[in-house]
């Protein structure tokens, strides 16, 4: 059995969260090597733009050099963790509200392709509530954000909602 050095960690990632960046943290623990496969989802109206999001997340991930990689991709998940060589999706789990949609989604990955798996990584208590919807109306609404997103990224979405208003 060949042994897996590599996995995929897919989102949205409208914006990375802390949440985001503790679970790559936990799974850089597991994996030499993580891919960040940023969907890009045209009929999906996203805050930034796919470019935006991915130069953010390699902004932001800097710090673990060549063993975190940021790729934008479209299509079946499946097929981009293929075209990868690698055989593991990697998803963060909150709370128990995660369970039903992250499970489905992973059993309709499985449907598709019986040789990816997916796992499950817990995040850290303080990052339990954190998700990209409510950072962003968070933000738009003036409340304060810099405990829930990197620095860069709360500069990134002020200067969005910024040009916004
Ligand atoms: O951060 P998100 O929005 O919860 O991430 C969802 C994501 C990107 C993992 C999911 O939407 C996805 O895998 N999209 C690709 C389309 C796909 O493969 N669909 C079928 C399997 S559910």
């Amino acid at each position: 059995m060949t042994k897996i050095s590599a996995a995929v960690f897919p989102g949205s990632f409208d914006p990375f969260t802390n949440g985001h960046l503790d679970i790559l943290t936990r799974s850089l623990k597991i994996f030499d090597r993580v891919i960040l496969g940023v969907l890009h989802n045209p009929s999906k109206n996203t805050l930034f733009s796919v470019d935006e999001r991915a130069v953010l997340i390699r902004e932001v991930c800097q710090p673990f050099g060549e063993r975190v990689e940021v790729q934008p991709f479209s299509g079946l998940l499946v097929d981009f963790v293929k075209k990868t060589n690698t055989r593991v999706i990697l998803r963060g789990l909150r709370a128990i509200s995660d369970y039903d949609y992250e499970t489905q989604m992973a059993l309709m990955n499985r449907h598709l392709n019986e040789e990816i798996e997916t796992l499950f990584l817990v995040t850290s208590e303080q990052n339990s509530y954190v998700s990209s919807t409510l950072v962003k109306q968070v933000a738009t609404l003036g409340g304060s954000i810099s405990t829930l997103v990197p620095p860069s990224v709360e500069k990134a979405l002020r200067k969005k909602l910024g040009a916004r208003t």
